[in-house]
């Protein structure tokens, strides 16, 4: 075995250069503000920890834009995705941390930092695309890049053309095999299932004793129900809705998506749903940590404009009401039924979803 040179704690990990990192603009203009050091260190942990994620998620995407997915890259996949999650969980409790200092501290030093913004973060664009967002909120009529330097533009812009998670995912879905095999046609059996279950619903509703203002608005919810399962068994339908917004995945990776979600328990199907289970974790910690940050920009800057130039808490409240990215999978629980409901599945494709010896 060869043998390697050794090397110190701090220069393996650059400690020198690293807290060197920190430049208080309130000291550099004379009136040092005790709290920038706490700002400057907690967003840059923040761009640190964005580093992770990008890393964790280029290598998931990597796995998964093989024409085909090999099974055996299901389980890394997943546990990168587990990683950011356990990451996310750091970047939710941090702010915590941050609201140690008062808005009346942070006034000491707030006039040195426009027009800089969180919004500038060109790693958070990053992980927004990769993960696949969107459609995204604008204010002053402005694209999201423009506030970025010229070389972050370059770089966020380059990901807007490449595969996100979310088109991966759809992919894949659409290649899933099982739909309908042979003489097997699982959707007029779901539908069936489906439809005695809403009945059930409905004379719940009727027995429950509601008063009319409530049983109104259940009647009407139930109703709504009814047309988008139509349209969950009806392409043509189905095309209309996604236009309007209401559904991004394709037609064939939603059903696919709804037949592993109700199977789930059949071995061929537990790490596509565990994976799937994860992408919906991580939209929705990126949710959590929206509104945990714009309650804490409320409490720290009240109704006041943001730095960088948008409305401020309101702008942020409303981007995590719609950056969100998988949300057609927390829409699919709609037509959950219970396991003891499902259609039995025909022996002939039962046994291909089991592991053989
Ligand atoms: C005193 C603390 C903070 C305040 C008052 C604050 C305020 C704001 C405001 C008002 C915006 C909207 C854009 C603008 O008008 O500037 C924004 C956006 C943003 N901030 Fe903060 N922020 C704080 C701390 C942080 C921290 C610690 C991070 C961590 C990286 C961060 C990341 C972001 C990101 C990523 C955005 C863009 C969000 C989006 O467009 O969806 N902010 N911030």
């Amino acid at each position: 075995m060869s043998t390697y040179p050794p090397i110190n704690y701090s220069d393996y990990l650059k400690v020198d250069e690293l807290t060197d990192l920190q430049s208080l603009r309130s000291e550099a203009f004379g009136h040092p503000a005790h709290d920038e050091m706490l700002f400057i260190v907690i967003h840059q942990t923040y761009e640190l920890w964005f580093k992770q994620i990008l890393f964790e998620l280029n290598s998931a995407i990597t796995a998964f834009s093989a024409p085909t997915v090999d099974e055996r890259d299901m389980l890394t996949i997943n546990s990168r995705l587990d990683r950011i999650i356990e990451i996310q969980k750091i970047l939710i409790s941090q702010v915590d941390v941050l609201e140690t200092m008062t808005p009346m501290d942070f006034l000491e030093f707030r006039d040195y930092l426009y027009p800089a913004s969180g919004f500038q973060s060109a790693q958070f664009r990053l992980i927004e695309n990769k993960l696949g967002l969107e459609q995204r909120l604008t204010y002053n009529k402005k694209d999201y890049k423009e506030a970025l330097s010229a070389n972050d533009h370059k770089k966020v812009s380059q990901t807007e053309g490449e595969a996100s998670l979310f088109v991966l995912l759809e992919k894949w879905l659409e290649r899933t095999p099982f739909l309908s095999i042979g003489k097997f046609d699982f959707w007029k059996d779901y539908r069936q299932a489906v439809e005695e279950r809403l009945k059930n619903n409905l004379e719940n509703i009727e027995a429950a004793g509601y008063d009319e203002e409530t049983k109104k608005k259940h009647l009407q919810n139930f109703e709504q129900i009814t047309k988008s399962f139509d349209a969950l068994l009806d392409e043509a339908v189905y095309k209309k809705l996604q236009g309007e917004g209401s559904w991004r995945f394709s037609h064939k990776a939603l059903s696919a998506a709804l037949f592993i979600y109700l199977y789930r328990h059949e071995p061929i199907f537990q790490l596509p749903f565990n994976l799937m289970q994860n992408l919906q974790t991580i939209d929705e910690n990126f949710t959590q940590w929206r509104y945990r940050h714009a309650l804490m920009v409320h409490r720290m800057i009240g109704i006041k404009m943001g730095t960088g130039g948008s409305s401020g808490h309101q702008y942020l409240k409303a981007a995590g009401d719609k950056h969100k990215i998988f949300q057609d999978l927390n829409n699919l629980a709609t037509f959950f039924i219970p396991k003891s409901s499902l259609p039995e599945l025909p022996e002939s494709i039962k046994s291909k979803l089991g592991f053989h010896y």
